[in-house]
């Protein structure tokens, strides 16, 4: 028995530091603040080069947002399993190494492995450029139902391609309805439209994104209307993180927000939402209240960014004090 098994892009996460994004940006490097972008493989590979030259290489470390979120659940003593796509070159043992603690055994084999160019600046709010390669050949006769019928939840991000979208959208209709789903849409499926998400949107019952995630999955003028529509569709609770200013809660009991007080120092604030939602999933299996698992999932979060990649991740000791609070 499994209580959270992730499926998405892995990446390896290549985080350079930079002056100031708008000298990449001048350059004509897609890069915005909080951002993600994909971008065809020729340009990338000359945006590579460009960041190599400008930047500082600071920081190599597995990636991928419920990579993220399932590697924040092992450390904190969950049973987590993973389903996705790596290459067989020295990024993809990397990758898998990251991973220590997860079931890795249904991650699939081929070719080069995905890279998310992670920039940061002074400002210290990442922007992404991802190139999914071996993420794009996932396949639906990849993924073994049985391994995934003694899972407690689900949980979904992106992938930069339409293949792996398809594969998670049959996956919704076979699923055993037992299993609870969550999904962080992140960027690049927000931006697809409720359309082309509407098969996981409604057989997920956690949904997490950011307000601006909100809106442009939705279309709406503010992110609360953009929940409200949300939770229409089939989810029981969405999540819209926000950064510094904390969180915004959307249940069919009601709404609640969540402000953390004082400031948090950040080194990297890339995958902070992805832990975030690991807090937040925490607190659903030890069955915490929507409150507290809020307050929870911004602590582990807040600490994440104190460090590069996973290096400040949540752990076992982290989970007692939440447990025996
Ligand atoms: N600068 C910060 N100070 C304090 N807490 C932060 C800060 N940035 C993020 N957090 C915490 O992390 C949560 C998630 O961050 P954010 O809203 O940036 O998610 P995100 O954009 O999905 O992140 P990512 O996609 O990089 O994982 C916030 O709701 C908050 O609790
Ligand atoms: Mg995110």
């Amino acid at each position: 028995m499994k209580d959270v098994v992730g499926i998405g892009a892995l990446n390896l996460d290549l985080l350079y530091e930079v002056q100031d994004l708008k000298v990449l940006r001048e350059g004509g490097m897609p890069l915005r603040a909080g951002r993600e972008t994909s971008l065809p493989q020729k340009e990338f590979t000359k945006f590579l080069t460009m960041v190599t030259q400008a930047g500082t290489l600071r920081w190599r470390s597995g990636g991928g947002s419920a990579a993220n979120t399932v590697v924040a659940m092992a450390r904190m003593g969950f049973k987590t399993g993973f389903v996705g796509s790596v290459g067989t070159d020295e990024e993809g043992a990397f990758i898998l190494q990251e991973m220590e603690g997860v079931d890795l055994s249904h991650v699939k084999k081929g070719g080069k492995s995905g890279i998310c160019l992670v920039v940061l600046d002074r400002q210290r709010d990442r922007a992404l450029l991802v190139q999914p390669h071996a993420n794009d050949s996932l396949r639906f006769e990849d993924i073994d139902l049985s391994h995934l019928s003694t899972t407690r939840y689900l949980h979904l991000s992106a992938f930069v391609g339409t293949g792996p979208l398809e594969v998670q959208r049959q996956l919704m209709m076979v699923l055993p309805p037992a299993i609870k789903v969550s999904m962080d849409p992140g960027e690049l499926y927000a931006r697809r439209g409720l359309k082309e998400v509407l098969p996981l949107l409604q057989r997920s019952s956690v949904l997490f994104a950011t307000a601006h995630e909100i809106l442009s999955l939705t279309g709406q003028d503010h992110y609360k209307d953009g929940c409200r529509e949300i939770l229409l569709l089939g989810p029981e609770v969405v999540v819209c993180k926000m950064g510094e200013q904390g969180a915004y809660l959307a249940c069919k009991e009601g709404e609640m927000e969540f402000h953390p007080q004082g400031e948090t120092e950040v080194v990297d604030n890339t995958g902070a939402g992805d832990v975030y939602n690991a807090g937040f999933l925490a607190g659903l299996l030890l069955g915490k209240s929507l409150n507290d698992s809020l307050a929870f999932a911004h602590r582990v979060a807040a600490k994440s960014i104190r460090g590069y990649g996973r290096q400040r991740y949540p752990d076992e000791e982290d989970l007692k004090a939440f447990q025996e609070a």
